[in-house]
């Protein structure tokens, strides 16, 4: 697109209107630090499907015109526009964050090959590099040659993304992935961009099918690109990481409180195919003693793969089976996919063609393509009648007393090819095609399946999705799609949870022991030392593998995953408190350590160590046989190490031995970590007296407290301990009161000493 010259321009508020000879664009300042950038190409206004609401502030903007440029400037940035709509961004301390590339897309080390040589390595079955393919919408950034890109949501790749491409279109991989895979089943377009001095994010809000070329082109620039929707992108500036991720959040917004018993441990299988299956599932859990919260029903349990139907034959009275397994403490989460198989007489299909809720051929038909069911259609979630209804079906499923929906195949998959790109889709009462809605399906999905748990449960609605696009954070947990039982998916998972959480999305997971594939004893350890501490802790496995609940393998394998599924149970109210933190402030709960640590430069690309919150880090084994690894402890504080209570300085690389039932763990100097005696699954026993573990050294920490399951909290009713550590002491104060249940005592260990203090009153000072 090329805009042409500015021919002038007015200020409105917060938001400046360029007119340049071929368009006309605006820049908007939605705060003092995050600018918007829109053209309007195929629509008007800049309607989002990641950002609701209003979130412009007021702010003061001053646009001015110099020879050759425009300088629109808000107390903290600077942006000078220039011809082409040609941008640049400053802080107004004039130090640069970032300036468009002004030159020519041109690929360095392209391949230039013959016919003949194409075919020949074609006929083997080897990729061929497409080349420069240019798009309607293009925006070049210069690389000022120390950036690294963070980000980018569900991307299986490293840390730091900077000289690979990829693509958001959400898409269904069943085969295994692999490190310069282009996309998955997310497309969150939202990268952060570290460099020495400065830190930004760009948000291209654009739900088409988008591209990010992060310096694989050239190594002179980066881009983003598409050839649909509208010019739009929001920099977001900030002094820190953190400040960028709370940028985005506070656009897209932030996860919402879980249900407590959602960070128990899940177990699921593609299938327990039946009742008795699924109980002895349930019964292999509390016999081997193994904490768990949540057993999974996956496709099996339906009537011929009929969505909000289940299937008497397998799962006959499953009511009672529910009700039964909830005596027991096990919430059983139902998969819910959006293809309705096509069958006169079936509710669900019949409504939907009655009101016409589902998608279109081009020719006016019900479109009809192939998941699970055999032949299939597609509920038209762009529009709102159509969420509404399955709002209301979420209630077939939660009355019988269903507590979580999982939202699967919503890229949306189909077995008979792609649904193609001009199928008639409806964003509200306007028609437009697949090609527009395929990356917001998801998102749409599980906010219409959000809403209607909410209605009807009253509760924190538990959803789990497979695709989604920017902002679904607000409605849904993720997990990372169908990785396999190999040891690259479990190292890789770090980076790819790291990435989600740094992209707004906080409650994230991986299939622990890995769905395709058969795991071995080992790997499964492994990976349950890593699970444990991930926001969603599930293990899953797909039809044909080998079985991996915990018991699946030899009694070493079980004690070792037992041992890590209990600490995860201890970990729990510490893992809360994370969760207040994100949805307060948008941050991670799994983050890399650069998010805390990023004026240490060796943080910057460490992608087998992450953080959990502010206090715990972890550093895994991720490779078949290693028993020892070096770990890189971050410099500004001490950590301990939670085994062996052994102290270190910061910024020292270390060789930790770790055996096969060791995973190595550092809490950070300052730290109380409150936690719970381990239980067979949350609320089984009520927690009276806190456990708290004191880490030495000087520190502060709030932890919070209120009924874990519905939304008084947002009228107040949760309490909030300050805990404060000075001078070898310990300070208890009750600081927020709103929860009536509140702790009767704590139980401390600090100092190499352990003691019960009680607590009625509003603070307890000089504990030690
Ligand atoms: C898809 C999902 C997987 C599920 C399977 C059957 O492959 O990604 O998790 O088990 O479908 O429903």
């Amino acid at each position: 697109m090329n805009y042409g010259q500015i021919k002038g321009f007015s200020v409105e508020g917060n938001r400046v209107q360029i007119t340049f000879e071929n368009a006309v664009g605006t820049v908007s300042a939605v705060t003092d630090e995050i600018i918007n950038v829109f053209c309007g190409l195929s629509s008007e206004s800049n309607h989002s499907f990641a950002i609701e609401g209003d979130k412009t502030k007021p702010v003061n903007v001053i646009a001015n015109k110099m020879k050759d440029y425009l300088i629109i400037s808000t107390p903290k940035l600077a942006v000078y526009v220039y011809d082409n709509f040609k941008i640049q961004f400053l802080k107004s301390d004039g130090t640069l964050i970032c300036r468009d590339y002004t030159g020519e897309r041109e690929a360095q080390g392209e391949a230039v090959l013959t016919q003949a040589a194409i075919e020949q390595a074609r006929m083997e079955g080897h990729m061929m590099a497409d080349g420069i393919a240019h798009h309607e919408i293009e925006v070049l950034k210069r690389m000022e040659g120390d950036e690294y890109f963070y980000g980018l949501g569900d991307k299986y790749s490293f840390l730091n993304k900077k000289g690979y491409e990829f693509e958001m279109w959400n898409s269904d991989i069943p085969d295994p992935h692999y490190e310069s895979m282009r996309s998955l089943y997310k497309s969150i377009p939202f990268v952060i961009v570290h460099r020495e001095k400065v830190d930004y994010g760009i948000f291209f809000d654009n739900h088409h099918r988008t591209q990010f070329d992060l310096g694989k082109e050239n190594s002179g620039y980066y881009f983003f690109s598409a050839d649909d929707g509208n010019l739009d992108y929001y920099l977001i500036a900030g002094d820190s990481i953190r400040a960028v991720v709370s940028g985005y959040t506070y656009l897209t917004g932030t996860t919402p409180m879980p249900q407590l018993w959602t960070l128990g441990y899940q177990q699921c299988r593609w299938s327990y195919e039946n009742r008795d299956e699924l109980l002895a599932v349930a019964k292999g859990m509390r016999d081997n003693q193994i904490p768990c919260d949540v057993l999974y029903c996956d496709i099996d349990y339906m009537d011929n793969f009929k969505v909000f139907t289940w299937g008497e034959e397998q799962y006959p009275q499953h009511k009672e089976m529910l009700t039964d397994l909830k005596k027991r403490g096990f919430k059983v989460v139902t998969i819910i996919d959006p293809g309705v198989k096509k069958e006169k007489g079936y509710s669900i299909y019949d409504q939907g063609i009655e009101n016409d809720f589902f998608v279109h051929a081009t020719n006016g038909d019900v479109y009809e393509n192939v998941v699970w069911p055999g032949d299939s259609v597609f509920p038209d979630f762009g529009r709102r009648a159509v969420r509404n209804w399955w709002a209301d079906n979420q209630r077939l499923m939660t009355d019988d007393g269903v507590a979580g929906i999982w939202n699967d195949m919503n890229e949306p998959a189909s077995f008979r090819g792609e649904i193609p790109p001009d199928v008639v889709f409806c964003d509200e009462e306007r028609q437009t095609t697949h090609a527009e809605m395929h990356n917001v399906y998801g998102s749409l999905m599980s906010k219409a399946t959000y809403e209607g748990i909410k209605r009807h449960t009253g509760k924190r609605p538990f959803v789990i999705t497979r695709a989604c696009y920017s902002g679904a954070q607000k409605y849904t947990t993720g997990w990372t799609g169908d990785n396999q039982s190999h040891w690259s998916h479990l190292r890789y998972s770090i980076a790819q949870l790291c990435s989600l959480g740094l992209s707004g999305m906080a409650f994230i997971g991986t299939d622990v022991g890995g769905f395709g594939a058969n795991c071995t004893p080992e790997l499964l350890c492994r990976w349950t030392q890593v699970g444990c501490f991930t926001p969603l802790f599930r293990n899953h496995a797909a039809k044909g593998t080998r079985h991996q609940e915990p018991w699946s393998f030899d009694e070493k394998t079980l004690d070792i995953c037992r041992m890590y599924i209990r600490l995860r149970y201890r970990l729990i109210p510490y893992l809360y408190d994370c969760f207040r933190t994100a949805e307060m402030t948008g941050l991670p709960v799994f983050r890399p350590l650069v998010l805390n640590f990023e004026k240490d430069k060796n943080t910057l690309e460490i992608n087998d160590q992450f953080m959990v919150g502010d206090w715990l880090m972890v550093a895994p084994i991720v490779d078949q046989g290693k028993v020892s690894r070096d770990v890189y402890l971050p410099c500004g504080c001490a950590w301990y190490d939670l085994h062996t209570g052994e102290r270190f300085s910061g910024g020292v690389r270390i060789l930790r031995e770790a055996p096969l039932d060791t995973c190595p763990i550092y809490v950070r100097e300052g730290a109380v970590l409150p936690l719970w005696p381990v239980m067979n699954y949350v609320g089984e026993n009520k927690v009276d007296t806190l456990e708290l573990k004191v880490f030495g050294g000087e520190g502060e920490y709030i932890h919070y407290q209120d009924n874990g399951e519905d939304y008084a909290y947002r009228d107040g009713a949760y309490n909030l301990y300050k805990f404060t550590q000075k001078h070898g002491a310990l300070s208890i104060e009750l600081v927020n009161a709103g929860y009536a249940d509140r702790y009767e005592g704590f139980k401390i260990s600090m100092n190499g000493k352990n003691f019960k203090v009680k607590f009625s009153g509003r603070k307890l000072a000089g504990l030690r």
